[in-house]
């Protein structure tokens, strides 16, 4: 089991995409085990997106994520990290695969709609950056016994 963190960004929101967004991902069998309605905040922004400071789409990056509210979600599940990147699509979605979120839904790279995680220390880093270890629950077993499908 592997648990990711997923962003629905300010363009996705403004454009009522979230309830399909987050739907394709149910679809697939992934849980929630973690989500928040939020505006990230400059300082928020820059740590979530540290990797690309310096970059020349650093500040473009920063202004837009936090343009508007986001919702920030934990996934869990088989090959969460993969299966949520491929799910999807690449960053440019006018090169994502067809089938994908960004390729289904977007067009800019700039306005791609979603963030994810891209392996295992970046969840770990980026999931601790949104939410307590409190604040994420598990897939337990429901009064008889099963696993909640
Ligand atoms: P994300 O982190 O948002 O899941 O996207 P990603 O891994 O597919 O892409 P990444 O390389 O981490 O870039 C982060 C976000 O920065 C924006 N970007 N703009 N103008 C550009 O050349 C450019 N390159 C990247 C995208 O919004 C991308 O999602
Ligand atoms: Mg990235």
């Amino acid at each position: 089991m592997e648990r990711t963190l997923f962003l629905v960004k300010p363009d996705a929101m403004q454009r009522g995409l979230a309830g399909e967004i987050i739907g394709r991902l149910e679809r697939r069998g992934l849980k929630i085990v973690g989500m928040k309605l939020l505006q990230m905040d400059r300082a928020l922004a820059e740590q979530h997106y540290a990797e690309h400071r310096g970059k020349p789409f650093f500040e473009g990056l920063v202004a837009f994520i936090t343009s508007a509210p986001v919702i920030a979600i934990a996934w869990e599940g088989k090959n969460a990290i993969g299966t949520v990147r491929a799910t999807i699509g690449s960053t440019d979605p006018a090169a994502a695969a067809p089938g994908t979120i960004r390729a289904d839904l977007g067009l800019e790279k700039g306005r791609n709609l979603v963030h994810a995680s891209d392996g295992p220390e970046s969840a770990a880093r980026e999931l601790a950056l949104f939410f307590a270890p409190g604040e994420l629950v598990g897939w337990q077993r429901d009064v008889d016994g099963w696993v909640i499908e």
